[in-house]
């Protein structure tokens, strides 16, 4: 421990500044018109990994944005770490809320302020630099294999196939990975399960042109008003999704399961504080602990149709649409809740509309153990360095890749995240904190340790 944070103090600027040069990308796979700066962000990672003392390091091509991939095997009769991460982002809009540019990245009050600084450029980073520590302090206890992808916040279908290819090359006994957040650094935790996700987006569609809302206003269904309905009533008056079927397959938790998910600290009045609401909404009968954690959830995502820009237009539009996502827990299936959903939706939609149901990405719930091995040492490493066991919570997000490494790979994964569900992933003033990134820095070797004795 003594070692580990000398190393860490005597680098500390060079650590942060690189993580400033990795920020500086702008990742973004959604967008096309960022595929350079992907693409160099990719060859930045895999030199990095080089620098690193990682061994074979390639940047493997796939049919949308490379893997970068990198390993060191220390002896084969050791056990292996397959260290996970993703090196895209999201798109930084809107701009405008930024306090200040999301690739430019900026401290204030302790955090670094970037697109990615969480979400997952400043997460996968502390293993490269952990990686490097225990290179150049001669501690690396076991091999250790980086797979760092540039899909993630896509859905990840390129990977999956890699992933298939690949069986042999990614042979490992474990995947860590830190994408994922603890409750604070206070009350470190670790999470044991992330929800699937089925994402549709919903086109509903009236008059055959968009038509003067005075002339035929009145007369004809308004197909933003028909999509209000339709999505209003997803939810009924307790806040149940109304789908027929979307609850069969939801595992419940016994009482006992519930009662220890509810221990972990949660104040109600600083989270709606922070959150800016007067009052809560949810599942009735359900906690925000469970309601975000082992409850589904239906989400409109984007919405719009109709007149959008300045000032006012007169106009009943042909069409309006929107995106939504469900969030899953076990044993819902992606597909199969998507189905439901598709035939649902076509079936309440009114005569005087027609409605299209389109497919975007999914995935599946996983639950991962905390009785293995690789749980025991993420759980002693924490203790070690923040000084308290972790609390397991069940996050609320979706990495879809984890169902498949176990399904296609056999391996459990365990997430050992230090991001923050405040961090604003996906939002403006996207942030890390400072102290989490060091003290991930130093806590990464300590899993490797451990997981190396205990194995
Ligand atoms: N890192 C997140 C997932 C996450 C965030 C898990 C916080 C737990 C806590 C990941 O990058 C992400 O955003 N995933 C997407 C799904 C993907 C298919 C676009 C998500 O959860 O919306
Ligand atoms: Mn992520
Ligand atoms: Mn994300």
């Amino acid at each position: 421990m003594q070692e580990i944070k000398k190393y860490v103090d005597e680098n500390k600027q060079r650590f942060l500044d690189e993580l400033f040069e990795l920020l500086r990308f702008p990742s973004i796979s959604a967008d096309p018109g960022f595929k350079g700066d992907v693409l160099k962000t990719a060859d930045f990672v895999a030199e990095k990994l080089r620098e690193a003392g990682a061994e074979k390091v390639e940047v493997c091509p796939t049919a949308g944005y490379p893997i970068v991939y990198g390993e060191k095997i220390v002896d084969a009769s050791k056990p292996t770490v397959l260290v996970y991460g993703h090196y895209d982002v999201q798109p930084a809009d809107p701009l405008e809320l930024w306090k200040t540019s999301p690739f430019e990245p900026t401290i204030r009050e302790g955090k670094i302020f970037a697109r990615g600084a969480c979400d997952d450029k400043g997460q996968f980073y502390m293993h490269v630099k952990a990686f490097e520590l225990m290179q150049k302090t001669g501690t690396l206890p076991c091999n250790i294999k980086f797979m760092i992808e540039g899909e993630e916040e896509v859905g990840s279908e390129n990977l999956g196939i890699f992933v298939k290819e690949n069986k042999e090359r990614l042979k490992a006994d474990v995947v860590l990975i830190s994408d994922t957040a603890m409750i604070s650094l206070e009350d470190p935790s670790l999470e044991t399960g992330l929800r699937g996700l089925s994402y549709l987006e919903v086109e509903v569609t009236g008059p055959n042109r968009d038509l003067h809302s005075g002339v035929y206003g009145g007369a004809v269904a308004n197909p933003a008003t028909i999509l209000c309905k339709l999505i209003a009533s997803l939810h009924d008056e307790n806040n149940h999704i109304t789908i027929p079927g979307f609850y069969d397959d939801v595992q419940s938790l016994s009482e006992a399961e519930r009662e220890k998910l509810n221990e972990a600290p949660y104040n109600e009045a600083e989270y709606k504080e922070d959150l800016g609401v007067e009052e809560l909404w949810g599942e009735q009968g359900y906690t925000t602990i469970e309601r975000t954690g082992i409850r589904p959830t239906l989400e409109v995502n984007g919405i719009w149709g109709g007149y959008t820009g300045q000032g006012a237009k007169t106009v009943l539009p042909s069409k309006a649409s929107a995106k939504i996502s469900m969030r899953l827990v076990p044993n819902q299936k992606s597909s199969n809740i998507t189905q439901l959903f598709k035939d649902h939706f076509e079936r309440i939609a009114p005569k005087y509309v027609s409605v299209t149901v389109t497919e975007h990405h999914g995935g599946e719930p996983v639950v991962t153990p905390t009785d293995s091995i690789a749980y025991k040492a993420a759980e002693k490493a924490i203790e070690q360095s923040f000084g308290k066991k972790p609390i397991p919570t069940r996050g609320g997000g979706s990495i879809p890749i984890v169902a498949l490494f176990e399904e296609v790979l056999g391996i459990k994964t365990v997430l050992m995240g230090f991001g923050l569900d405040s961090d604003n992933l996906h939002s403006p003033n996207e942030k890390f904190d400072i102290a989490n990134y060091y003290k991930g820095i130093e806590t990464i070797p300590l899993f490797h340790k451990y997981f190396a004795e205990l194995s």
